[in-house]
C-alpha cells in the first residue's frame, strides 16, 4: 500500500507523460550515461538515509551515554560517509545535467532538420516566430526537466520509499500517522497539478506571440516609423504581454497555492508525530537517538513530498513543452519523396510539360490560382510568361519545384510526373531567381555560393561578373566579404537581384527560373544584365516571367496568361495580332510616352 499511494503524485494524467515519454526516446543512445547517472542517483539518496544512522548512534552513544570516544568514533563515521557523499553528489549533478544538454541539442536538431523539409503551406498556417520560440523556449524547459526535474523528482522519490521504510521499522506505530496523511497531501496535487498543467501551455502560446509580434515589427522597423505607427504598436505589444503576464500569475497562484497546502499538511503531520513518539522516549519506549532519526527520517519523507509536488509543476509545464515540440517534430509534409521514386533518363534534356493544372493555394480553397493551364515547353527553349499580376505567373513556378501539389493534372519534367520523383532529384534540375530575391545572415561570397557550395573564390566571383554585380560589390567596404545583416538589409533592391542572379549561374541549373529577376534595375543595369542572361539560357530550358515586355523579345515563345489561365502563345509578332491582351500590354510599354521604358 505504501508503495502504491507513494507513487501517485508522480503520476499527473496519461496524455501528460505520453508526450514527455516520446521526449525519453531521444536518451537511448545515451545508456552508459543514464546508467552513471542513475547509480549516482541511488547511490547518493541510499547514503543519505545511511547518515542518519549515524546521528541516531551519535546522540544515544555519545551523548545519552556520555562516552567521547564513542562519540568521535560516531563522528569519524559520520565524516567519512558525508565525503562519500559529496563525491556521489557531484557524479549525479554532472551526469543527470549533462543528459539535459545533450538530449535538449539532439532535439533542437531534430526539429530544425524536420521543420526544413516541410512543406512550404505549413509555414503559411502556423507562424516563424511561434515555431522559433517552440525551438527555444520550449527545449529549454525540456533541458531543465531532464537535467534537474527528473533527477529531483527520482531522488526524492528514492528518499521518500528509503525513509518511510526506516520509519517502519523505527517506529510503526508512529508510522502509521504518517501514512494516514499521505493521501491528504496527494489530493490537493493531483487538482491542482492539472490546472497548473493547462495554464502553463497557454502561458507558453502567449510568450510565442509577443515573440512573433517583436519579429514583425524589428523586420519592418521603417514603415513602423514612416506611418508613424509606434504608438499603436507599443499598445499592441504591452496588450500581448500584460496577457502572457496575467496567463502566467494564474498559473503562478494555482502553484502558491499548492506549495501551502503541501507545506501545511506536512508539518502538521509532522509535530503530531513530535507529540506521540515524545510520549514514548519520555515512558521509555523508544531511545532519544530512535526518536531523532525517526523525525529526521520524518523531515527526509516530508521534504521529499514537498520537493516532488514542487517539480510536479516543473514535470506538467515540460509535458506541455515537449507536447509542443512533439507535433512540430512529427508534422506530416504533404511534399514527399515516394517510397519507389523514379529516375531521369540520362541525358537530362528539361521539357517540361504542364496538364490540365488546377491548383488553389491551401489557404484559398475557393479560389483557383492556375485554372486549366497546359503549357509545352521544349527542352532548351525559353519561354517568357507575361500579364497582369496575379495571373497566376510565380504559382506556376512553385509548381514546378513542386513547392505545392495541383489538385488537378500534372506537371512533367522530361515525361516524368514531379510526384513520381525524389524531390531532390527533381530540385537539383532548377536554379531560380525570385521575385522577391532572398539573401541570408553572411557576406556577398557566402550569399552567391549558396548556389552551389563547392564552388570556389574565382568561380563565385566570375559568377558576379557575368551578373553584373562585381562592380559594386568591390565598392563595398569589404568586398566580397562584407556583411548583409539580416535579410541583406544593406543592400538595395538591384543589388539583391544581381546577387541572386550570380547565384543562379553559379548553380549552373538545366533549368533556369526567373521570376521578375531584373524588375528592380535601372534601365541600364537591366540591358547588361539581360545580355548575361541571353548568354546563360543558352542550351538551357529557361521560364522567364517579365514584367516589362523589352525584355522577352528574344525568347522562343511568348506565353499570355490570365486568371491561371494561357489565353494566347506565340512570337512578340503573332501575339500582337491575335491576342487583345498583348496587344494592349504592348501599346501601354511601347507607345512614346510609356512611362515603363
Ligand atoms: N501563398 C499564397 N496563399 C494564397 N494565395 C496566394 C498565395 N500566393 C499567391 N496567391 C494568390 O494566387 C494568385 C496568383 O498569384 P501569383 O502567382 O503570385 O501571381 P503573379 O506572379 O502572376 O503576379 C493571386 O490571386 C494571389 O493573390
Ligand atoms: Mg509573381
Amino acid at each position: 500500500m505504501t508503495t502504491d499511494s507513494t507513487k501517485e503524485p508522480a503520476v499527473a494524467g496519461p496524455s501528460a507523460f505520453s508526450s514527455l515519454r516520446k521526449a525519453f526516446v531521444f536518451m537511448r543512445p545515451y545508456k552508459k550515461q543514464i546508467f552513471l547517472a542513475t547509480v549516482a542517483l541511488v547511490f547518493t539518496a541510499a547514503v543519505t538515509l545511511a547518515l542518519v544512522q549515524f546521528v541516531r548512534v551519535i546522540v544515544d552513544v555519545g551523548f545519552v551515554a556520555g562516552s567521547s570516544q564513542s562519540l568521535g568514533l560516531a563522528i569519524a563515521g559520520f565524516l567519512v560517509v558525508a565525503i562519500i557523499q559529496a563525491f556521489g553528489t557531484f557524479a549525479r549533478f554532472y551526469w543527470v545535467s549533462w543528459l539535459g544538454e545533450r538530449v535538449t541539442a539532439d532535439i533542437r536538431t531534430a526539429v530544425f532538420s524536420h521543420l526544413m523539409t516541410l512543406h512550404p503551406g505549413y509555414f503559411e498556417e502556423n507562424l516563424s516566430g511561434e515555431i522559433q520560440s517552440r525551438i527555444t523556449t520550449d527545449t529549454t524547459l525540456l533541458q531543465t526537466v531532464i537535467g534537474s526535474s527528473v533527477s529531483v523528482a527520482l531522488r526524492n522519490f528514492l528518499m521518500m520509499i528509503g525513509g518511510t521504510l526506516f520509519l517502519f521499522i523505527t517506529n510503526p506505530k508512529l508510522t502509521s500517522i504518517v501514512m494516514i496523511c499521505i493521501p491528504l497531501v496527494i489530493g490537493p496535487i493531483m487538482i491542482f497539478g492539472r490546472k497548473v498543467r493547462q495554464l502553463s501551455r497557454s502561458s507558453q502560446d502567449e510568450i510565442a506571440n509577443v515573440g512573433a509580434y517583436v519579429g514583425e515589427s524589428i523586420q519592418h522597423i521603417k514603415t513602423v516609423q514612416a506611418y508613424t505607427h509606434q504608438q499603436a504598436n507599443e499598445q499592441a505589444f504591452s496588450d500581448h504581454v500584460e496577457s502572457a503576464f496575467n496567463v502566467a500569475l494564474a498559473r503562478i497562484m494555482s502553484r502558491s497555492v499548492l506549495i501551502t497546502i503541501v507545506i501545511t499538511l506536512v508539518f502538521g503531520a509532522v509535530a503530531a508525530m513530535i507529540w506521540v513518539g515524545g510520549q514514548d522516549v519520555i515512558n521509555g519506549r523508544m531511545s532519544a537517538g530512535e526518536l531523532t532519526a525517526f523525525v529526521v527520517y520524518a523531515v527526509i519523507v516530508a521534504s521529499a513530498v514537498g520537493a516532488i509536488s514542487q517539480v510536479i509543476g516543473d514535470l506538467q509545464r515540460a509535458a506541455g513543452a515537449t507536447e509542443r515540440l512533439m507535433e512540430l517534430l512529427h508534422a506530416p509534409s504533404d511534399i514527399v519523396t515516394p517510397a519507389q521514386p523514379r529516375a531521369f533518363a540520362t541525358p537530362f534534356r528539361g521539357e517540361i510539360v504542364l496538364d490540365s493544372l488546377r491548383f488553389c493555394y491551401p489557404s484559398r480553397p475557393q479560389t483557383a490560382a492556375l485554372d486549366g493551364l497546359s503549357l509545352h515547353v521544349r527542352a532548351g527553349s525559353s519561354v517568357a510568361l507575361v500579364g497582369p499580376s496575379g495571373a497566376g505567373k510565380s504559382t506556376l513556378f512553385d509548381m514546378l519545384l513542386r513547392f505545392y501539389d495541383p489538385q488537378q493534372g500534372s506537371v512533367q519534367v522530361d515525361g516524368i510526373d514531379i510526384r513520381e520523383l525524389d524531390l531532390l532529384d527533381l530540385r537539383r534540375r532548377f536554379a531560380i531567381v525570385s521575385q522577391q530575391p532572398a539573401m541570408f545572415t553572411g557576406n556577398v561570397r557566402d550569399n552567391i555560393r549558396y548556389g552551389r557550395p563547392d564552388a570556389t573564390d574565382a568561380e563565385v566571383e566570375a559568377a558576379a561578373q557575368s551578373a553584373f554585380a562585381s562592380e559594386f560589390i568591390e565598392q563595398l567596404p569589404q568586398g566580397y566579404d562584407s556583411f548583409l545583416g539580416e535579410a541583406g538589409i544593406r543592400l538595395s533592391g538591384g543589388q539583391k537581384q544581381r546577387i541572386a542572379i550570380a547565384r543562379a549561374i553559379l548553380r549552373d541549373a538545366p533549368i533556369l527560373l526567373l521570376d521578375e529577376a531584373t524588375s528592380a534595375l535601372d534601365a541600364e543595369s537591366e540591358r547588361k544584365v539581360q545580355m548575361a542572361l541571353d548568354a546563360l539560357m543558352h542550351n538551357r530550358t529557361t521560364l522567364i516571367i517579365a514584367h516589362r515586355l523589352a525584355t522577352v523579345k528574344n525568347v522562343d515563345t511568348i506565353v499570355v496568361m490570365e486568371a491561371g489561365k494561357v489565353v494566347a502563345q506565340g512570337s512578340h509578332q503573332q501575339l500582337l495580332n491575335s491576342s487583345p491582351l498583348y496587344a494592349n500590354l504592348a501599346a501601354l510599354q511601347f507607345a512614346p510616352s510609356g512611362q515603363t521604358q
